[in-house]
């Protein structure tokens, strides 16, 4: 399958273009970026060099393919679909711009009037482990946002199972660096920031066995058979619960829990790597569906200990 990328040069594409160079099944025949236009892609990517001869593309000469990936900042591909949709038949777009289904939210959450919402009913949500027959039939698949993915995966098997009250769930989500893209603005200009994250004790309680037996179940039920889910409740250990680190450059996304009887609450934690699980690992999984390969082709990474 002949596929693009429109965005090649930032954070996402580097990552789709290190999975998608050594996928069996695929040739990247262009990538595109205004910025690095003519240059090797391993000037934006230097994990890349020798490894592949590619060269970025302006973005105005995007030739057709089988199926495109846009990894453009949000705004930029929701009033173009059409024309992506004139140059291939199938589109994983990783950006906001077809995640949600009421155009009404678009100007609320991103300060922009939809200007394609009548295309908006065909993009499938991109999260494997809840729309995975759907991604397999659809034209436009809009991959999650890291944080969106890291939270519905920790929190929906307790909601589907009816084991809490959806009124009162809390995300605490913290994520690294890279997640504001390359050009994260100043915001991002924190040498220190990426590291070690480590919850050391999510409650102060003993666990009650039948609720945490009841929720093991729901994950189990859940994501027994999903590759890329893993449950991650040790009882002892430094890795007791779910940690980032060891998922760097993984597509899993680990899922725990700990009950805090007394509160009545249960601290669903989750962890996965924002450019991969998060991102474009992700949606070369939605590919994979997309074109009937196996679900984990390319994505077998299993990350390195200790990092
Ligand atoms: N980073 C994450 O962890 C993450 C996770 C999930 C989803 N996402 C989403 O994925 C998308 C890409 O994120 P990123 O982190 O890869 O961003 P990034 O590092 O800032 O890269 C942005 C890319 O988009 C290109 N671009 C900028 N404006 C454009 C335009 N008007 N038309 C065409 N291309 C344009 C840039 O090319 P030039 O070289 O020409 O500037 C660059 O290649 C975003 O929508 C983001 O929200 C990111």
């Amino acid at each position: 399958m002949n596929v693009a990328i429109v965005g090649g040069s930032g954070y996402t594409g580097g990552e789709l273009l290190r999975l998608l160079i050594r996928h069996p099944k695929v040739e990247v025949t262009q990538v595109t970026s205004d910025s690095l236009a003519g240059k090797a892609v391993g000037r934006a990517h230097p994990n890349l060099r020798k490894v592949t001869d590619l060269t970025f593309t302006p973005h105005g000469d995007l030739e057709p393919c089988d199926l495109l990936f846009l990894a453009m900042p949000h705004g930029n591909s929701m009033g173009r679909m059409r024309e992506f949709l004139g140059r291939a038949g199938k589109i994983i777009d990783l950006s906001a711009d077809f995640r949600l289904k009421d155009p009404a939210l678009y100007p609320e959450y991103y300060g922009l009037d939809h200007p394609q919402a009548d295309l908006l009913p065909k993009a499938v949500y991109g999260l494997p482990e809840i729309h995975r027959d759907e991604i397999r039939d659809a034209t436009i698949v809009a991959g999650p946002g890291c944080v969106a993915a890291a939270a519905i995966l920790a929190v929906r098997p307790l909601a589907k199972a009816g084991l809490i009250d959806t009124e009162r769930v809390v995300v605490d989500a913290k994520t690294g660096s890279s997640a504001a893209g390359a050009d994260g603005g100043p915001a991002s200009q924190h040498p220190e920031r990426s590291g070690v994250m480590r919850l050391y004790a999510a409650t102060g309680h003993r666990h009650t066995a039948e609720i945490e037996q009841e929720a093991w179940r729901v994950y189990r039920q859940a994501y027994g058979t999903d590759p890329f889910v893993r449950i991650v409740v040790e009882a002892s250990g430094l890795y007791r619960l779910p940690e980032p680190k060891i998922l760097a450059g993984t597509n899993f996304c680990d899922v725990g829990f700990a009950l805090d009887e007394h509160a009545g609450r249960v601290v669903a934690v989750s962890a996965l790597d924002n450019l991969m699980k998060g991102a474009a690992g992700n949606a070369v999984q939605c590919m994979n569906l997309v074109a009937g390969y196996p679900e984990t082709m390319g994505l077998e990474f299993i990350g390195l200990h200790p990092v």
